[in-house]
Formats: structure tokens, C-alpha cells, sequence
């Protein structure tokens, strides 16, 4: 389904898969959530409530994990960076995995027993900053190689940590390529967030590092009576995080059901294009992935990741820049008295989108083909704050990416 006025391609997927991801289950989040309570900064990231929001749009709640809150880094990336580092250090030490403690392994006697470790990855980004971080904090190295284009602010905060950042003149696909040579060449560690033939075993687990912010999630709604949500947005680039949070939510009788709704932009819908398909394989999107959501910049699906996104997604989506755009605008200037939430391109995509769908009578069909109403529970991850600090406020300061026509809006969902 697409709308023709809105940019906006929609495919409900049909397929329902049985073969639920034991590694995501939620016994396996239990253990990571163990082992980011041993990491200093560690506090669990805020879930807000948008009341105001939910009424003027016309469901009955939206809540939003604020993962700009994040260890201080601005986005949720170095959940998954720190555990897949400090698996590889156990490994490296012959060390069991069993009470794994980041304190332990950043303290001298690891030092002093591994000798010095140069972990290396390729980002947009946040996965970078997430790894230089966390090398920084285990006292080792990292090298970190960025697609052509990167914002500079985001280099600045990888250079921060003592790690090296290299940009390159290759899109975000092929970064990735050259970074898995350099540590071929070089025998460093690669903690890449993707996975491909032959190289799962890290990226899988990256992808249970970013469970805890689905089981912070899911226990913060429990904690204060907030309700189940029946919606989710999880926007994706190369589909990991998408896929760690279904599968977590899936492996649980209690959440299975959610309807999840995977988010890309036109440029590197590579997780759309491969649902377009239909023939249950990998489709990757060429060229230079170009949008403002940096984080879902990526043109090639993870291997272990597609499988999950295939079988258990409610729904696929490719959309234009505006609905990111629309969405930082919101949550920055929130209605009524509901708390103001700094998002950055790739984490407001959601909202932006939800908030079109449930005002715009032009897109009605596809929210009544998603499902939303007003009994409707509306759970968005907020995956990054301001990263690119320059563009976000030409968003919300100069509206730049701003709706297709002007027109003004007209709240036809509202509840009186
Ligand atoms: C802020 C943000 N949100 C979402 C994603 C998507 O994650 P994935 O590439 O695992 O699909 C990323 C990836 O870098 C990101 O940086």
C-alpha cells in the first residue's frame, strides 16, 4: 500500500514464523542486563508518558524510552558494543562468561594479562562512539572508519575518547568491508552490528546487548500499571536493533503479539526491499543511502536479523525525511505539559510517522491497516538525542525537511 500524496510505502506482512530466536530469549536478557549494572554509568533510561500527545493524536498512550539518556553517550548503541567487548575479552582470557564484570576487565590485571587489544568497527556513527567508548573504558584501543559524509560532530565525539576515526570516501556498505580487511590484516578484534556469512557470532552479541532497553522497557510499563502496548515502531538500519527487540518480545506469551512496525527511509529501505520480494531472502539497496536518519543509513540487511524481521514484523515501512524531521520538531516542542525529549533523526522517526497517520485523512487507510484507534497503546524508542547537533536545529529551529505542501493541520482524530 502507498499513499500517493505522502511519501509513505506500507506492506503488512503475512507471515507468521514459528522458530522464536533462543538467543533473545528472556532468561539471556536477564544475563545482560547483569552485566550492564557492573558498568559504572549504568542507570536504567527513562520512559516517558506523552499524554498530551496521545490525546491531540488520538490513541490512548505513547510512551517513549529516551535512549539519549544512554551512559551519557546520546544513543543506545554502547548496549550493544560493551557486552560484545566484553565477551570477546573473555574469550581472548580463556575467562567464563559466567558473572562477566566490566569493572573486572577494565581493571590492570586484565591489562596486564591480554596486553593491549585494538578493537575496530565500522559506523555512521553511533555504534562507533559506542566502541571507542567502551575501549576507552577497558583501557584498550579502537579504530573506527565512517562512511563518506559523516557530521562532524559525530567524528568529534569518537576522536573524544583517544580512539582513532578514519573517514572514508565509500557509503556505509562498503566502510563496513574495508574495516572487516583492516582487522584481517591487522588481527584486530571487528565489533561490527551487522551480520554476514561467516561472522554471526559477535553481532549476535551485540544484538543481546540492546535487549536491556527492552527489558527496561517492559519493566518500567509493569512497574507503574502503564498497560501493554499493542504498537511499536523500531526503526532500522542494518535491522539489528529491530530485531534483538522483536525477538525478545516474541519469546514472551505476554508481548508476543505486539504489532511491530519496522521503519526505513526510501534511500536504504533494504529491509523493506527485501519484504518486497517475497521470496524470503536478503535484498539489499545500492548507492549512497542518502537521508538525515544517518543511523539507518545502511543498504545491507543482517543475516541473523532479516530472518526475525521476516517472520514476526507486523508491518514494513519506507518514508521520506520529513517524517523524522516532523517527529524531532514534536518531541522537542511537546503539547501541554508533557515532558520535552531532545530526539535526533533516527530516534523520532516514529512519532513523526504516527503523528501523520492518526491527522492526516489522506493516510487513514494505512492506520486502519496498521491497527491504530483510539484503544491504541503506542510504545516508540527514542534511539538517539541530538547527534548531529548543526541539523538539528536547522529542523527545529528553520524547519528544514518540512512537510511536502503547507497546508494547515487540522486534528480530525481528536478526541473531544
Ligand atoms: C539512532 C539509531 N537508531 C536506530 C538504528 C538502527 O539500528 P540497526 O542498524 O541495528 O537496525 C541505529 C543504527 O546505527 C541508530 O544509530
Amino acid at each position: 500500500m502507498s499513499s500517493s500524496i505522502y511519501d509513505l510505502k506500507v506492506i503488512i506482512n503475512p507471515s507468521r514464523g514459528f522458530k522464536k530466536p533462543s538467543f533473545l530469549s528472556r532468561q539471556e536478557a536477564e544475563t545482560v542486563l547483569k552485566f550492564h549494572k557492573t558498568i559504572e554509568a549504568y542507570q536504567p533510561t527513562p520512559l516517558f508518558t506523552l499524554n498530551n500527545l496521545a490525546e491531540r493524536l488520538g490513541v490512548e498512550c505513547i510512551y517513549v524510552k529516551d535512549e539519549s539518556k544512554r551512559f551519557g553517550l546520546n544513543a543506545f548503541k554502547a548496549l550493544g558494543g560493551t557486552y560484545a567487548m566484553a565477551k570477546v575479552m573473555c574469550r581472548e582470557l580463556g575467562l567464563s562468561d559466567d558473572g562477566m564484570d566490566f569493572g573486572y576487565l577494565s581493571s590492570r590485571e586484565v591489562r596486564e594479562r591480554t596486553g593491549p587489544i585494538t578493537f575496530i568497527t565500522a559506523t555512521d556513527g553511533n555504534n562507533g562512539r559506542g566502541v571507542a567508548w567502551s575501549a576507552q573504558q577497558l583501557g584498550q584501543k579502537a579504530v573506527v572508519y565512517l562512511p563518506r559524509g559523516t557530521a562532524g560532530a559525530r567524528v568529534d565525539a569518537i576522536l573524544e575518547t583517544g580512539s582513532e576515526a578514519v573517514v572514508t570516501d565509500l557509503n556505509y556498505d562498503n566502510t563496513v568491508r574495508l574495516a572487516m580487511k583492516k582487522a584481517e590484516e591487522n588481527s584486530w578484534h571487528l565489533v561490527q552490528d551487522s551480520a554476514w556469512e561467516g561472522y554471526t557470532e559477535v553481532p549476535a552479541w551485540v544484538m543481546q546487548g540492546y535487549m536491556t532497553m527492552i527489558y527496561e522497557a517492559m519493566d518500567q510499563l509493569k512497574a507503574n500499571n502503564l498497560g501493554r502496548p499493542t504498537h511499536l515502531f523500531l526503526q532500522s538500519g542494518v535491522g539489528s536493533m529491530p530485531a534483538a527487540i522483536l525477538g525478545y518480545l516474541v519469546n514472551d506469551p505476554e508481548t508476543e503479539n505486539i504489532k511491530s512496525i519496522i521503519v526505513e527511509p526510501h534511500n536504504a529501505a533494504c529491509i523493506y526491499n527485501s519484504a518486497v520480494h517475497k521470496d524470503g531472502k536478503r535484498h539489499p539497496v545500492k548507492g549512497d543511502l542518502r537521508t538525515i536518519m544517518a543511523g539507518l543509513a545502511c543498504g545491507e540487511p543482517n543475516l541473523i536479523a532479516w530472518d526475525i524481521l521476516r517472520d514476526f514484523s507486523y508491518a514494513f515501512v519506507s518514508l521520506e525525511d520529513y517524517f523524522a524531521a516532523r517527529g524531532m520538531r514534536m518531541l522537542g516542542n511537546p503539547a501541554g505539559k508533557d515532558p520535552r525529549i531532545i530526539s535526533g533523526e533516527s530516534g523520532a522517526v516514529g512519532i513523526g510517522l504516527l503523528s501523520l497517520l492518526m491527522e492526516k485523512p489522506e493516510l487513514t487507510p494505512v492506520k486502519e491497516q496498521l491497527g491504530f484507534d483510539d484503544n491504541s497503546i503506542v510504545l516508540v524508542l527514542n534511539t538517539e538525542g541530538d547527534t548531529d547537533p548543526d541539523n538539528y536545529l536547522d529542523v527545529v529551529w528553520d524547519g528544514k525537511y518540512s512537510l511536502p505542501f503547507n497546508r494547515a493541520l487540522t486534528y480530525h482524530l481528536k478526541r473531544s
